[in-house]
């Protein structure tokens, strides 16, 4: 067993757990956070997906102990109250979902990708948001309204 303690969604957490705990299995099963969502386990879906010191992540094939200290969050942690932060209001807006399972996933990408261009001061384009989502699957939605989702949350950020 390792104490584990590390900050999720501003909440200090701190867990004993055994050795090989993945991150995924201490958000869901320890912290009882199941928004984070397993598909595949094999780190090829993304429904894992969460924010390791504000980096994306992809939490099924990450160590709980490596990431130790770590400030961590995860899709339960990016409303302000109830005020959806603009990328889940992006999805609700521009129908970005259909059964949800990718949701969480895909939404903790898309905060990340658009906070790198936005601090690049590259363009997020079209073919960028879909090169950059190679790593999330979605089996619904042919992924157009995600990416319009994504483009949408990006405009409003940029003028925010
Ligand atoms: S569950 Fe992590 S990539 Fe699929
Ligand atoms: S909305 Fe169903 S898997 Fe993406």
């Amino acid at each position: 067993m390792t104490k584990i303690s590390m900050t999720v969604n501003d909440k200090a957490v701190s867990r004993d757990v055994p050795d090989n705990t993945l991150l995924v299995e201490f958000i869901r099963e320890n912290l009882r956070l199941t928004g984070t969502h397993v598909g595949c386990d094999t780190s090829q879906c993304g429904a894992c997906v969460v924010h390791v010191d504000g980096k994306a992540i992809k939490s099924c094939t990450t160590l709980a102990a490596s990431v130790d200290g770590a400030t961590v969050t995860t899709v339960e942690g990016l409303a302000n109250g109830k005020e959806l932060h603009p990328v889940q209001q992006a999805f609700k807006d521009n129908h970005g979902l259909q059964c949800g399972f990718c949701t969480p996933g895909m939404i903790m990408s898309a905060t990340d990708m658009i906070a790198r261009y936005q601090a690049s001061g590259e363009e997020l384009t079209e073919a960028a948001i879909r090169h950059e989502l190679e790593g999330n699957i979605c089996r619904c939605t042919g992924y157009h309204n995600i990416v319009k989702s994504i483009q949408d949350a990006a405009a409003k950020m940029a003028n925010a």
